[in-house]
């Protein structure tokens, strides 16, 4: 079974527990990083160790939501095996995870409906990679090649 990590800011926080709970009716093994009310936060402070966690393999894919989704995807994209996309919709979600092999989906939690976001991650959870062409190309995505 697919091992997810989940985690957000204060202006993902609503989403997020939204999000834990649908992965669990779905039958996903999931750990939540975090946080843990709509206090303000920091996304960086929560950010780093999802990334930390898929990055090192104890997790499959991350799913990360801040209020744009935007400082959280340049958070968790600093970590080495990251490739995080910032998903706004279900086509964006696909070609992420078909054409990039993206294993972050950041989500914009202030700018996406909870219908939205159920159908963006059910999409990213459920596309496999390409391969071929886009094989050659993700290989080039990292600093080490120049
Ligand atoms: C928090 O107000 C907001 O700045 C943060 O959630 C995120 O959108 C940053 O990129």
């Amino acid at each position: 079974m697919k091992k997810i990590a989940l985690v957000s800011d204060h202006a993902g926080y609503f989403l997020k527990e939204k999000i834990l709970k649908f992965l669990i009716k779905e039958k996903y093994d999931v750990k939540d990083f975090g946080c843990s009310s709509e206090e303000a936060v920091d996304y960086p402070d929560f950010g780093h160790p999802l990334a930390n966690a898929v990055s090192a393999g104890e997790y499959e894919t991350g799913i990360s939501i801040c209020g744009t989704g935007n400082g959280i995807n340049m958070v968790v994209n600093k970590h080495p095996g990251i490739r995080s996309a910032l998903c706004w919709n279900e086509e964006i979600s696909r070609l992420a995870r078909a054409h990039n092999d993206a294993n972050v989906c950041a989500l914009p939690g202030r700018y996406i409906s909870e219908s939205e976001a159920y159908l963006i991650v059910k999409t990213f959870l459920e596309t496999s990679f390409e391969g071929g062409r886009h094989e050659r190309r993700i290989d080039k995505i990292s600093l080490k090649m120049y």
